[in-house]
């Protein structure tokens, strides 16, 4: 047997990973989902894809969290997701029973596996998770730095006018509305964001209105289409599934453990991370400026709120 990538939640986060992971040809996939039919369904479906695609993987779907067994990598998307005027934190006490569920199948079936949790709120389902697995906390990180990344990355070429291949920069802190830009390490194919705004590219106020627009955006699309984001959020955990597969060692920026690195100590919150075989290899410190730092530790409280209730609800 191949690879094996486990999926656990068939939606729309969870079927649109396996699409991609087929595309990518990453491995061979088992979606699992409660819902009755889903996970098959989905599974058919994206089997029935797979000559056009060009791809030898084997997709199946399931109700049964036993098919998990001895995967290398776990996605877990199952729980709910927001309804419009709801924020992530509103999930934390219905997906909390999620992950106690989905956590000890994993800890049963694959504590071996790396798992990346995109469940939401999602610092602190990825918290959650890794004390119930009681997985190493190397190999279970969330996503949401990739995401948050992503969409800073586009606004800002789509104001400028330049492709989105050329900006370089990084999303950090919790996944909701305190989310740090790095605007100091952005860079334009190689040039400043600053230098940009000197060279009169783009002015400060339209950055920082892409700053505020990527903390709302996630609830602009729930508002017109009545159900949060999924196109983007797979893309981005693929994105995490391949670097571990293929020990890309990327630094991206992921919710990880931290253990004093940036002045914060056990919590889970968007960092810069080395992405690798060995899982989170690394946590990349970057050197914060004074407001920097002020702005990515009102980020960990906003988090370390989310998790008080959590201790209290596990
Ligand atoms: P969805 O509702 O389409 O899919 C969730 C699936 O989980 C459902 O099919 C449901 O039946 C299944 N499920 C529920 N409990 C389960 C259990 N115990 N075992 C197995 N399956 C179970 O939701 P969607 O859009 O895929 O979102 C999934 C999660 O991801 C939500 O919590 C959402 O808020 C979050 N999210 C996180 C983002 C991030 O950047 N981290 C971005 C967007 C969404
Ligand atoms: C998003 O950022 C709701 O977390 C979800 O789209």
């Amino acid at each position: 047997m191949g690879t094996k990538i486990s999926l656990i939640g068939a939606g729309n986060i969870g079927g649109t990973i396996a699409l991609l992971t087929a595309i990518k040809n990453l491995g061979d996939v088992v979606l699992v989902d409660i819902a009755k039919g889903v996970a098959k369904g989905k599974a058919l479906d994206i089997s029935h894809s797979l000559p056009v695609l060009q791809c030898n993987r084997k997709i199946t779907g399931t109700t049964s969290l036993k098919q998990i067994k001895d995967s290398e990598v776990i996605v877990v998307t199952a729980g709910v997701p927001r309804k419009a005027g709801m924020s992530r934190d509103d999930l934390v006490e219905i997906n909390l029973k999620v992950m106690k569920d989905v956590g000890r199948a994993i800890k049963k079936y694959s504590p071996k596996s790396f798992v990346i949790v995109v469940t939401n709120p999602l610092d602190v389902m990825t918290w959650a998770l890794q004390k119930i697995t009681g997985i190493p906390h190397s190999h279970v990180v969330g996503m949401a730095g990739v995401l948050d990344t992503s969409r800073f990355k586009f606004h800002l070429a789509e104001a400028l006018g330049f492709s989105v291949q050329d900006v370089s920069s990084s999303v950090l802190g919790g996944h909701g509305d305190d989310m740090v830009a790095l605007l100091r390490h952005t860079t334009i194919s190689g040039i400043p964001l600053e230098d940009m705004i000197k060279m009169k590219k783009i002015t400060r106020q339209k950055v920082n209105e892409i700053v505020k627009r990527i903390r709302t955006c996630g609830g602009e699309i729930i508002t017109y289409m009545g159900t949060s984001a999924y196109y983007s959020p797979a893309a981005s955990a693929v994105e995490m599934v391949e670097c571990y597969l293929r020990d890309q060692k990327k630094i991206i920026p992921c919710s990880a453990y931290l253990r004093g690195q940036y002045g914060v100590k056990g919590i889970y919150v968007g960092v810069p991370v080395v992405l690798g075989a060995n899982g989170a290899e690394k946590i990349v410190e970057i050197n914060l400026k004074k407001d920097e730092k002020k702005e990515f530790i009102k980020s960990v409280n906003s988090v370390s709120d989310v998790l008080k209730v959590a201790k209290k609800l596990i």
